[in-house]
């Protein structure tokens, strides 16, 4: 196992202190699931297992499961699954080393952590300093606000004024920084603080008589990590004056990385999660009034475009971003791009648009707060559906200009990684476009056809029809051309079965070698001799990286044990690994449950490794037919080109029928 590294802020996640892999053993062999659990969800013994209401959905009827045996957890209502670490990651919000610290704490482990080398420690050293040196500006400028006269008479007589309260004030540590050259850089020098520091944080600014500060006559907005620490500031200068910028930020530093934190995010993480939604809007006032006005999943952007790393940052606690715009057309249509990003990440997005030339700190202060929440409950309207309506308004009695609209529609639609989300869409544009479903699905299969011909993308399933997008019956979404539910099954396989035997009948090239016409081989042998003679990844990241590991391990003349994967220093690799396992578990617990008899894997498992295997061969196969088919219909090509390529799609179109032709001949036995 490895060490496992601490993060201190999300800004800037450099290894700094290493836990020792003894210790996350130690932890992991003593912690209770049950115990552990126990403190925050109540549970009742079930058999050998114990059952309670799931703390990450809300149920009436439990189906959160804990099994002591294994040490892992799985609620079978909304499929979440990990090991007594994943839970207090999940439950807590903590990183994978808070929550080790938590654990060893509460069964009074002591954490033994790596030594570190001379550059670590310095590292670690200045970057804790920096965050020191933050924190005491911060509360120097807090000071200065309440009771330094410059600050008080010009500074909180207009935080009052924009009617922020006292208390408001001080949760988001809100300062001022008097108008003068030098003030808290010299306050810092004197208290201790290096210059180079005060140079690092961007505080100050090194000029040939001495240090200036960086921010002066401004009000201070301290920008908080995840956990809490100041990582950087903004500055909004008091006059209205048009000659200097109204806000002035914090440069990048080693812990303050603009574009991966969002401004509130300490504040707002609980309410995020509890309201399981996240409202975005633009500035420090706007994150500030909802708050105060008792709306707290709010965050900022800070008024420049979102990023993939703020758009995951939200999606740790909830898929589903509110954005609250104020009703400013121009501004709104050149976010736009903005939001595929965040359709992209697969999650859902509406918009709430404020009245012209009000921003949700304006329509904060002159409404009460339940006129607010109302306001935007109502309001809230699906991105989609709102660009479609917004755009439309503009493009009435303009042909062209419809065609140009059902392009970008149909290219928000076409990000959306979901394939049922993409159908369900498809059908709301073409009523509220009066455009026929057809059109529209010519259009993305479109935008397919040439992703996929750019080669950026795998082939996405090319709806054919409008048939197809009729809602579907289960809401598992079927994809022809995936491989993830074979590569799971055979994953699953291997993590089960890989140690048990089967018998397996000998070719005719190979029967003079040995005496038997059948030989018993190891699952794992099996099934891993083969996927590395043909050279097969899994297309799936997390089942690719286990099926890695399983190979490392069985390369060197073993096999993984029971707990290594569901103990796996990966919250990813742990619960996938859980999800995978407990699909069979909660089947034969069933079974057994009803009495029920029922030929149970294990009683049939020659049929089961083969059928995986050659299901999962099948689909590898057609993948690639389909590929051919569409680099034999591409235009442009030359004769002989097509002439090998179809060659190609003979050879395999042979193998594959060949392997239906025992698939189905397996399944009669
Ligand atoms: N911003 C910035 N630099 C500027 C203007 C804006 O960094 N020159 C950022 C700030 O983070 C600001 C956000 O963009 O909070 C939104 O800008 P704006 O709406 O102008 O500011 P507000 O937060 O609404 O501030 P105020 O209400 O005090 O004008
Ligand atoms: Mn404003």
């Amino acid at each position: 196992m490895e060490a496992v590294s601490f993060c201190f802020n999300l800004a800037s996640p450099i290894v700094t202190v290493l836990i020792k892999p003894e210790t996350i053993q130690r932890i992991l062999e003593t912690a209770r699931i049950e115990e552990v659990i126990g403190d925050f969800v109540s549970l009742k013994k079930r058999g050998s297992n114990y059952l309670g209401l799931c703390p990450f959905h809300n149920e009436k009827t439990p189906s959160f499961s804990v099994s002591p045996a294994k040490g892992i957890y799985k609620c079978f209502g909304c499929g979440k699954a990990g090991n007594v670490v994943n839970f207090i990651i999940e439950h807590e919000h903590y990183s994978y080393p808070e929550a080790l610290k938590f654990l060893a704490k509460k069964y009074a482990i002591e954490v033994e952590e790596e030594q570190m080398t001379p550059e670590m420690r310095q590292e670690l050293d200045e970057r804790e300093s920096m965050f020191t040196l933050n924190g005491f500006v911060t509360k120097y400028l807090s000071h200065n606000l309440f009771h330094n006269d410059e600050g008080k008479a010009v500074a909180l007589s207009y935080l009052k004024e924009r009617d922020f309260r006292e208390a408001t004030i001080e949760k988001f540590g809100l300062g001022y920084a008097l108008d003068k050259w030098h003030d808290y850089s010299d306050h810092a020098l004197k208290n201790g603080y290096k210059k180079e520091l005060l140079l690092k944080t961007g505080l100050s600014i090194d000029k040939e008589k001495g240090l200036i500060d960086r921010f002066r006559g401004r009000i201070i907005f301290p920008i908080h990590n995840l956990t809490g620490k100041v990582i950087g500031f903004g500055g909004r200068i008091l006059s209205a004056e048009k000659s200097t910028a109204k806000y002035l930020n914090s440069p990048e530093s080693d812990i303050y990385n603009k574009s991966k934190v969002l401004y509130g995010i300490y504040f707002a993480r609980n309410a995020i999660v509890k309201q399981d939604n996240c409202f975005l809007v633009e500035g420090y006032t706007d994150v500030i009034s909802l708050h105060q006005a008792g709306i707290e999943n709010v965050v900022a952007s800070s008024g420049t475009s979102l990023t993939v790393d703020q758009i995951r940052l939200i999606k740790r606690y909830t898929p589903n971003i509110t954005i609250l715009f104020d009703g400013d057309p121009a501004g709104i249509k050149a976010s736009f791009r903005g939001i595929d990003l965040i359709l992209e990440q697969g999650m859902n997005v509406k918009i709430v648009l404020f009245p012209d030339g009000e921003d949700p700190d304006s329509y904060v202060r002159s409404h009460r707060s339940s006129e607010v929440e109302e306001f935007i409950k109502a309001q809230a309207a699906d991105f989609i559906i709102f660009k479609t309506r917004l755009m439309l308004e503009e493009t009435a009695g303009d042909p062209a200009g419809k065609a140009a609209l059902i392009k970008e529609i149909v290219q928000s639609i076409s990000v959306i990684p979901d394939g049922i989300t993409r159908s369900v869409y498809v059908k709301e544009c073409s009523t509220v476009m009066e455009v026929p479903e057809q059109t529209l699905v010519n259009a993305l299969n479109k935008i397919f056809r040439n992703r996929f011909r750019k080669k950026t993308d795998t082939p996405p399933e090319v709806i054919e029809d409008v048939a197809v997008l009729q809602p579907r019956e289960t809401q598992v979404e079927f994809d022809p051309l995936t491989l993830k539910n074979h590569e799971g099954d055979l994953l699953r396989i291997l993590l089960m079965y890989g140690s048990q035997t089967i018998s397996i009948e000998l070719d005719e090239t190979e029967l003079d070698k040995f005496d038997e016409k059948e030989m018993e081989v190891r699952i794992a042998d099996f099934l891993l001799d083969d996927l590395l003679r043909e050279q097969i990844h899994f297309e799936d990241e997390t089942y690719n990286k286990i099926l890695s590991e399983y190979i490392e391990i069985w390369k060197n003349g073993e096999l993984p044990s029971e707990n290594h994967f569901t103990n796996h220093n990966d919250p990813e690799v742990v619960s996938t690994v859980i999800n995978l396992l407990s699909s069979a578990y909660q089947l034969s617990e069933n079974w057994k449950a009803n009495k029920i008899y029922v030929k149970t894997e294990e009683d049939q498992l020659k049929l089961v490794v083969i059928s995986a295997w050659m299901s999962f061969k099948s689909r590898l196969i057609n993948k690639q037919l389909k590929a051919l088919t569409e680099e034999i219909q591409k235009q442009g090509n030359e004769e002989a080109d097509i002439y090998l390529l179809q060659q190609q799609f003979f050879e395999l179109k042979k193998i594959a029928n060949q392997i239906d032709r025992e698939l189905k001949r397996t399944f009669t036995y």
